[in-house]
């Protein structure tokens, strides 16, 4: 064991077999908690070589069921931030125009949202049977579930170690996590949502394009069409950050009723997403999208897949207390790591791997980054039982007398 650390060390690159010896002995308990936490720690400092990378992205692949590659199966990813509930509204949106999508997601930890939390808080059923899937994909044209036990187990056992032992920003890693994951479910084609900032894994554009490029290159190795979009993550996404506070905002933009960072997002990455299925052009894909959402045809099929699978809509959220300005002034940003801490000690998120969640703890920001703020304005309201001190929240928002430009939420596409 000390041997092989001390050739990740040295940058003395280690073997299929030696990583195979490490990794699958982790999994089959071999290896220990304490010395797999040396081995991560390890890779965070020193990094991995691209054939070692190469390497445990197959072996993560062979720990569990493989599903066969299906041309006609399209599928996405995010790094994970705040507030993001881009599979919510992307999913109907291209549902609704005929791309058949299957997705397994997963449950928030930390500061960052879980799409299946935020299904579960409406009464969605997500842990799955393989039949129940099947049937929900054809029956609906669209299925979210939780990641099987059988999927990749060798990711959910090293990723929940990751994320006690502050060890899940490390690019290699990350890569190795999600590709394992994508490429096992089968999908021909990924569009990956790489988040850059403040509420990110990755919080500068450098790590951020290696992280794309390297998710690429895993994903031509196994004959699969990547696309990454680097978008930024230093405001949280939308004005909505929770779980079923979040649904609500899923479906204002699905009715058409809401237009902010969160609702061009979704449009942009449904547009890219639909031009990878069906060949169509930028512009005519995105002239589809905008259909689907003003025709309802997207909200009715986002409802459609709610019942479906067992969930509701009717969404009562508790009282709420306000948040207000202290003084004038541009807000120039609203640090998303605050406001996804702050949302998790409400009740929103967990602290631990299995904390009970409040569904309807949140927060729901009341302006945007670019406002002009003047003094009393509501800026945010807050949900949930656990108190919180108010100059926590009011932290989160940087108002200052010199207006900051705001730049395009998406930063670039590399494919
Ligand atoms: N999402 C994943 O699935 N894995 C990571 O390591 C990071 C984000």
């Amino acid at each position: 064991m000390n041997f092989l650390i001390e050739k990740l060390k040295e940058k003395n690159e280690l073997s299929y077999e030696e990583l195979e010896h490490l990794f699958k002995g982790y999994l089959e308990n071999k290896v220990t908690d304490e010395e797999m936490t040396k081995v991560l720690k390890t890779i965070c400092k020193y990094g991995l070589s691209e054939n070692e990378v190469f390497s445990l992205v197959d072996i993560f692949i062979k720990s569990g069921d493989v599903l066969e590659e299906n041309p006609d199966f399209i599928d996405k990813h995010s790094t994970g931030g705040v507030g993001d509930k881009t599979t919510l509204i992307v999913l109907p949106i291209l549902a609704s125009l005929g791309v058949k999508i299957a997705k397994m997601s997963g449950k928030a930890l930390g500061y960052t949202g879980g799409t299946i939390d935020k299904l579960n808080s409406i009464g969605v059923k997500t842990d799955l049977t393989k039949e129940e899937f099947y049937t929900c994909l054809e029956d609906v044209g669209m299925v979210i579930s939780s990641q099987t036990d059988n999927l990749c187990p060798l990711d959910k056992k090293v990723y929940a170690l990751r994320d006690v032992t502050g060890t899940t920003n490390s690019v290699p890693l990350i890569a190795i996590s999600i590709m394992s994951k994508k490429i096992a479910s089968g999908a021909s084609k990924i569009l990956l949502d790489v988040k850059i900032g403040k509420g990110a894994l990755v919080d500068n554009l450098k790590d951020a394009r290696y992280l794309a490029n390297l998710m690429i290159k895993i994903g031509k190795k196994y004959n699969r069409e990547v696309v990454c979009m680097l978008t930024e993550m230093d405001n949280p996404l939308g004005s909505n950050i929770g779980n079923s506070i979040e649904v609500l905002e899923v479906i204002d933009i699905l009715k058409n009723n809401k237009q902010n960072n969160l609702t061009y997002l979704c449009k942009e990455m449904a547009a890219l997403m639909l031009s990878m299925s069906k060949g169509y052009s930028k512009e005519e894909a995105m002239a589809q999208v905008e259909d689907a959402i003003t025709n309802g045809k997207a909200y009715d099929k986002f409802c459609e897949f709610v019942y479906h699978q067992g969930g509701n809509l009717e969404i009562n959220l508790p009282d709420c207390e306000y948040i207000l300005a202290k003084r004038y002034g541009y807000l120039n940003e609203i640090d998303s790591r605050k406001i996804g801490t702050i949302s998790m000690n409400l009740g929103a998120g967990r602290k631990e791997k299995d904390d009970e969640i409040d569904y309807n703890a949140g927060i729901i920001l009341k302006v945007e980054p670019g406002d002009d703020i003047k003094e009393g304005d509501i800026l945010a309201k807050l949900y949930g039982k656990n108190k919180i001190d108010e100059d926590d929240v009011y932290d989160a928002f940087n108002i200052s007398l010199f207006k900051k430009k705001q730049n395009d939420i998406i930063l670039e596409i590399i494919k």
